[in-house]
């Protein structure tokens, strides 16, 4: 595991947009779960305004980790934030962006979603497998949409499942914690010091932080990246890298 620790928000959006690029050119397809909620907006902004030119987008095939079962025009859409903030700005394929149909009934699209991740990516032990997962962490220490309240859900069999939010009741399709743990790497993208008490748990793996999803995140292949600010990181004694 990797604890990249950065001055602020955009400073990590500089360092992970970097890291993408890197990652980009190491593959002839490059297959990417995206994460949702507000923490990518600065990220993917910095992403188009900066590096756009130093990705060939029509070899990176974009997926989610997790959706809102809203339509793709709602406020709260995953899609939508990551359109405003980096399809509408980049030369991608419509065929590259596969999005979670929100819109649909939650139970159907977790089967439509996971079969078609099971017929786009390799297969390890017949688990579907990104080559790169990006994922977020709320307050709560909930990763994706796999939330405190359905921790069990983490292991689910289906490879897609159905979540719901703790507070606002909200559906939510999710991947489940086998599709993450097989990616060939994962990257956490953490700000903000709402952040903090949930981070030192779940690195220092204090008394009870096995109770947060986050501490799930554990890829086969040992390649687990946090790209934390320095108020999210605060509570690790680690200065900014
Ligand atoms: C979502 C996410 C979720 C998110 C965390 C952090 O759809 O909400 O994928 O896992 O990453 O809730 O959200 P913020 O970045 O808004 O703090």
């Amino acid at each position: 595991m990797e604890i990249k620790v950065y001055k602020d928000k955009n400073e990590v959006a500089e360092q992970f947009s970097a890291y993408f690029v890197e990652k980009a050119a190491e593959h002839e397809a490059f297959h990417v779960a995206l994460s949702g909620g507000s923490t990518p907006k600065i990220v993917f902004d910095v992403l188009a305004k900066s590096f756009a030119d130093k990705v060939d987008w029509t070899k990176v095939h974009f997926y989610w980790g997790d959706e809102r079962c809203v339509p793709p025009t709602d406020d709260e859409s995953n899609y939508k934030m990551t359109v405003e903030h980096l399809f509408s700005k980049i030369d991608v394929p419509e065929g590259n962006i596969n999005r979670i149909l929100g819109e649909k009934d939650p139970e159907g699209e977790t089967m439509r979603y996971a079969n078609l991740l099971e017929i786009d990516l390799d297969r390890v032990e017949d688990v579907p497998q990104f080559d790169l997962v990006i994922l977020g962490m709320g307050d709560d220490g909930h990763t994706a949409s796999i939330f405190p309240h359905q921790i069990e859900l983490w292991d689910a069999a289906d490879h897609c499942v159905v979540a719901t939010h703790p507070d606002s009741g909200q559906k939510r399709v999710s991947i489940n914690g086998k599709v993450i743990n097989t990616a060939k790497e994962v990257a956490f993208l953490v700000t903000g010091a709402s952040k903090a008490e949930k981070v030192e748990a779940i690195i220092k793996k204090t008394k009870g932080s096995e109770a947060y999803p986050a501490s799930l995140v554990h890829p086969a292949s040992g390649k687990l990246i946090w790209f934390l600010d320095a108020e999210a990181a605060a509570q690790l004694n680690q200065n900014p890298s």
